[in-house]
């Protein structure tokens, strides 16, 4: 790290020293357009930071930190192409998947993806079984999994209006499964396989469960154009193995993270739910803040500031936890969307040159439908002795008695949070001055979503930058799965002894054995 950034990091220390910033209602009087002061907009993102443990002055740092660890150049980077996926020495290609004007090729998957699912949903194309398609079963896990999720919950009014619904198949799961057959016309279904690698066993074993049931049925015929799959993936030869024709592999850019792949063909089964003008109003949504987050000064760059206020509390205020909690039921899958894309991406502790880092990174990430939330973990949030910050989000429009209630709720929420209450009995006291941002959305459309996801993927990219990781790779989720591989392959060969595990693990083994 440079001089500058370790000079800024020291003032940032002494800064923390000073604990008057953590009283808020100081602050608010200190400064009486504090409010409008800390809150920025951009198309339909309103973002109130005012309620949070800073100061003009440690903004001002925060800033200059950022400048110090050459973020603009950093930005530019992740828009033009370099290889900062440094480990698997490639670029970051999530932003040009949702460009109106991507390269060639990119708009060349993009236009057969949109064909495929115009082929399907009209009718030109049916199932294996010569049926229409009403149902996409999603088979996928990880960011082939949460970004759909996420997306199709948020957009369930076009999803309703539309003829064809979504299910999701992601962990390994017989109940899953036969729920999916008992309950789900399978003849009527397209299973849409959703895996950058074509390697994730979990998926593999899912589809290859499905293909197995439907290959028994007599009335499984599957023509060039008439099949039960589609295969969304990066890796095309793989897809052809599965047995699909070439016309029913989607392929997308290799250099497109799984964590941020909802923007490809991952988002088909999206696409089939929503149509493609509203699926093109997401990419634009997303295009938008890209915009925002190039060309807008850190001062007033939502997703810098984000940022940056995250490693304020984690590196500087040592709170080691982070909550997001939307106030509304149709955002209640971005909690496990963001906690995959945050803490998969910066959970890490070897920066970019295999060094390791000498700071906290990712914080723990987690959250739930406000509503829900408030009557299970929010007591902890306002009396227990550790604090965390939280992200709330609601969503404005348009209006309806049900959410307004909500957004009152939510307010009411952030307001006890930070004013707490002062009882003659102790026990009922709450402390108060607890931080958070409120963000709060017009509508939740199409594109004010893909704002949303957007905003929140640069602000994991700013956090790796000041991290110096590399927020595009995930080598820690890889030493289990080649433990269970192992596992399983010498118990296929009947050479178990040849494993060498822990007496704990051998223990438990064998009872997971024992019950065969
Ligand atoms: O195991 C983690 C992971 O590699 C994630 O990064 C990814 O989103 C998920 O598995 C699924 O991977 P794939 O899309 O290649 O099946």
């Amino acid at each position: 790290m440079n001089q500058d950034f370790l000079a800024q990091w020291q003032q940032l220390k002494k800064l923390a020293c000073d604990e008057s910033v953590k009283d808020l209602q100081a602050l608010f009087s200190q400064s009486h357009n504090r409010a409008t002061s800390l809150s920025f907009e951009v198309e339909d993102v309103f973002v109130d930071f005012s309620k949070n443990w800073i100061t003009p002055e440690i903004l001002s740092s925060l800033i200059k930190l950022a400048n110090a660890s050459q973020l603009a150049k950093k930005i530019t980077h992740l828009f033009t192409g370099h290889n900062i996926n440094v480990t698997e020495n490639k670029p970051a290609t999530h932003t040009l998947q949702r460009q109106t004007n991507p390269p060639v090729q990119m708009i060349n998957d993009r236009n057969k993806m949109f064909k495929v699912a115009q082929n399907y949903s009209s009718g030109k194309w049916l199932t294996a079984f010569g049926k229409r398609v009403e149902t996409v079963v999603n088979i996928g896990i990880g960011g082939s999994y949460l970004g759909p999720k996420i997306a199709i919950q948020a957009l369930t009014d076009l999803q309703m209006k539309s003829k064809v619904k979504v299910l999701y198949f992601a962990s390994i799961d017989d109940v899953r499964l036969k729920s999916i057959v008992n309950t789900t016309d399978i003849e009527r279904t397209l299973f849409c396989v959703s895996s950058k690698s074509l390697g994730t066993i979990e998926t593999l074993k899912n589809a290859h469960a499905i293909k197995a049931l439907l290959v028994k049925k007599k009335n499984y015929q599957p023509t060039q154009n008439n099949q039960s799959f589609v295969v969304a993936t990066a890796n095309e030869p793989k897809a052809e193995q599965f047995g699909v024709p070439k016309s029913h592999v989607l392929p997308f850019d290799n250099a497109t993270g799984g964590r941020f792949s909802v923007w490809s063909s991952i988002g088909f089964p999206l696409l089939m739910a929503i149509g493609e003008k509203a699926f093109l109003s997401f990419l634009a949504g997303a295009e938008k803040m890209d915009k925002h987050f190039k060309e807008t000064n850190f001062a007033q760059n939502i997703p810098v500031l984000m940022a940056m206020l995250s490693i304020w509390y984690r590196n500087f205020m040592q709170l080691t936890a982070y909550a997001v909690i939307p106030y509304d039921a149709n955002l209640k899958h971005l909690p496990a969307w963001l906690q995959q894309l945050m803490m998969e991406s910066n959970g890490k502790m070897h920066d970019v040159n295999g060094e390791e880092v000498s700071v906290s990174t990712s914080p723990w990430l987690f959250g739930d439908h406000g509503q829900l939330s408030q009557h299970a973990f929010f007591q902890a949030f306002h009396q227990s002795k550790d604090v965390l910050p939280i992200d709330f989000i609601g969503v404005l429009g348009p209006q309806t008695e049900a959410k307004k209630y909500l957004l009152i709720n939510m307010l009411a929420q952030s307001a006890a949070l930070m004013n707490g209450s002062d009882d003659d009995e102790k026990q009922f006291n709450c402390p108060g001055n607890r931080p958070s941002t409120t963000i709060l959305l017009k509508e939740l459309t199409p594109s004010s979503l893909g704002q949303l996801l957007s905003m929140y993927e640069h602000m994991i990219y700013v956090q790796s930058v000041i991290w110096n990781i590399n927020c595009f790779d995930q080598p820690g989720v890889e030493l289990g799965k080649s433990i269970a591989r192992n596992i399983v392959e010498h118990i296929q060969d009947d050479t178990l002894e040849e494993v060498h595990l822990d007496k704990s693990t051998q223990q438990l083994l064998a009872k997971v054995l024992e019950h065969e």
